[in-house]
């Protein structure tokens, strides 16, 4: 007996484990497809969906959604599941609701063209006067060329772009960053610069000897300047960023690509994470691995000070190291991507993924990425390291918790004996893994193995004075614990405070301060977000914003000049219209309501980038 319309059951075809209340998981891609039908919005039911609720046909409950490690896989839980009598999907009745309702899908993979010369944008509603300054943005697009092509869409190449406002007008623009990597990639006609998800060899003929003896240069690797991920300022200088040792100066103006700048020549790190924080004065605070000294792996911590770099020199010259942190492990250092500061402590993660130094070396060698030497250790525990600013050394108390991989630091901020830090964390490296270009395309349209992350605050307290098994933590805010084992080891767990949440920013003069607001895009469903938030951490309530067929990109928030309330000032994000033809636009949204204050309409197909700075006019 076949499905009727409107007609809703268990699927019996997988039987269902009784912790997940009946309802199954989706074993196979043709039932996830559908089971993604269901929660895109493209289902009739789930059309009316309003944030992670999801409107059902009458006469059933829901379950709530949720992932969770099952048999070693990360699997997504489904709230419902439709099915024929015989308890298998419809596929006919997927591709109904596909005709009905369509899918939006953005091509990873297809190479974006530049636009260097100034676009003016058609602006509906009323910029606010203040907002004057330039929001430069960076991401990869380009990922194909000649017959190679990469591996994973964060090795694609770096292409800026940035929204002029000046006089309730908006002008755009878009280079490729035209370092090392693009200029040997495009000399060649093919890819032969590798980068973290993609090997690449200058010529495929050599034999094994002339392999061998390219080996030996590449044991301690000479990484890419492609620089696609960040916007970093050191000094007064701008730099086009990703993890490596090198980073480009770029012409905020122009999107010129200017010198390129090596860590090495001034500090020990042969990585540097692509986030990096400022205090009032002006100073920038990075971190970086030594990964290329076996034995004396360690992270840095190092300050760049503001205004350097005035006389022409470059402004890492001046860059002083504030403190070390010794890696847990020599040979398998921990991957970071972010780090927390407040006005008197970094709060750096040491997370169990780690990077494997020895397979590195021999990684070229042996035709794998350097990303395949990177792996996730679910047994071991994340360390989490606070530092004083003052001493320059850790706290006495080691405080850990369990695995977890983290990407994004939110915020972190002081209070009543406490550091407060708020991450958005995974349960494995499924962020990175679902990343590759085959993956996505596989992905797209179906539902994914999709390990949703969570944004999770802990608490450690300054001090361990207490009874073993005691929780430590005395805010009453907060439901995060830290539990004390012994004399100076705690262990924490985190509260969660949302989920299905990437790419948080904040009012930045909050940064290192107890804070409400943080603005980020909505991952519910997949990766790619079509939604932005805003989240009041106090309330716990969300505030969305969504255009219908669009993808968003990271939203910046911009304080207005002399505000005084947290959330007084305008969200800026880039919109992919789903349909390109009809161009992106630079969404402005109020910073309190979250309502659309206008829009600046340009006739470009955008790329989906990772992160933006925003310049104000003033500086
Ligand atoms: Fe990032």
């Amino acid at each position: 007996m076949g499905l009727k319309t409107g007609e809703w059951r268990r699927c019996r075809a997988f039987p269902a484990p009784p912790h997940h209340g009946g309802w199954q998981q989706a074993p196979a891609s043709g039932e996830r497809r559908l089971l993604r039908s269901l929660t895109d919005g493209s289902h009739p039911s789930t059309a009316q969906a309003a944030g992670s609720e999801f409107v059902h046909p009458p006469g059933n409950s829901l379950q709530p959604t949720a992932s969770s490690l099952h048999g070693g896989r990360l699997l997504r839980h489904a709230r419902c599941l439709c099915s024929n009598a015989d308890g298998h999907y419809s596929e006919l009745l997927w591709r109904n609701f596909r005709q009905r309702f369509g899918t939006m899908q953005y091509d990873y993979s297809k190479n974006r063209d530049e636009h260097p010369e100034p676009i003016k944008a058609d602006v509906n509603g009323l910029i606010p006067e203040w907002l004057q300054g330039m929001l430069i943005r960076n991401g990869p697009g380009l990922f194909s060329l000649g017959e190679t092509r990469y591996n994973h869409w964060f090795d694609g190449m770096a292409l800026l772009h940035s929204f002029t406002i000046k006089k309730g007008e908006v002008t755009y623009r878009s280079k490729y960053l035209q370092g090392d990597t693009y200029n040997s990639n495009m000399q060649a006609n093919r890819i032969v610069v590798s980068e973290m998800g993609t090997m690449a060899y200058p010529d495929p003929c050599k034999n094994i000897f002339s392999k061998v003896i390219t080996f030996l240069s590449h044991t301690i690797p000479d990484f890419t300047d492609n620089c696609a991920n960040n916007i970093i300022k050191y000094g007064n200088d701008y730099h086009a960023t990703s993890e490596t040792n090198y980073i480009r100066k770029i012409d905020p103006m122009t999107l010129e690509t200017q010198e390129k700048v090596d860590y090495l020549k001034y500090l020990p790190v042969n990585i540097v994470a692509s986030h990096t924080h400022y205090d009032k004065e002006g100073n920038s605070y990075s971190m970086g691995t030594c990964i290329a000294e076996k034995g004396k792996t360690k992270y840095t911590l190092f300050k760049v000070p503001g205004g350097s770099g005035s006389d022409g020199s470059p402004p890492l010259k001046s860059a002083e190291v504030v403190c070390t942190v010794p890696c847990r492990s020599l040979l398998t250092p921990s991957y970071y991507h972010s780090f927390g500061m407040t006005d008197n402590y970094f709060v750096f993660i040491e997370q169990p993924l780690k990077l494997d130094v020895l397979k590195m070396a021999t990684a070229y060698l042996r035709g794998v990425s350097w990303a395949s030497c990177m792996k996730f250790h679910p047994e071991d525990s994340t360390l989490i390291h606070l530092i004083d600013r003052k001493t320059k050394k850790e706290v006495g108390i080691k405080f850990y918790t369990g695995a977890m991989a983290v990407y994004h630091q939110v915020n972190a901020f002081e209070d009543d004996g406490h550091v407060v830090f708020d991450v958005i964390c995974y349960d494995d490296n499924s962020l990175y893994e679902m990343f590759y270009l085959d993956k996505l395309k596989e992905q797209m349209g179906a539902d994914t193995m999709y390990c949703k992350p969570k944004c999770k605050r802990f608490v450690l307290p300054l001090s361990d004075m207490g009874e073993t098994g005691e929780d430590l933590v005395k805010l009453k805010y907060t439901t995060a614990s830290a539990v004390k084992e012994k004399e100076g080891k705690v262990l924490c767990q985190g509260e969660v405070l949302c989920d299905g949440v990437e790419l948080p920013r904040i009012n930045y003069n909050f940064n290192g301060k107890k804070y409400r607001y943080s603005y980020m895009c909505c991952v519910d469903i997949s990766p790619v977000a079509t939604k932005i938030v805003k989240f009041d951490a106090e309330t716990k309530q969300k505030i969305e914003w969504t255009g219908g067929d669009c993808f968003a990109s990271e939203p910046v928030f911009i304080p207005r000049p002399d505000a005084v309330d947290e959330d007084d000032g305008v969200v800026l994000t880039c919109i992919i219209n789903a349909k390109p033809v009809q161009g992106g636009f630079l969404l402005v949204l109020d910073g309190k309501s979250f309502k659309e204050v206008s829009r600046a309409c340009i006739d470009v197909d955008f790329h989906m980038d990772m992160h933006g700075y925003f310049i104000p006019d003033s500086s």
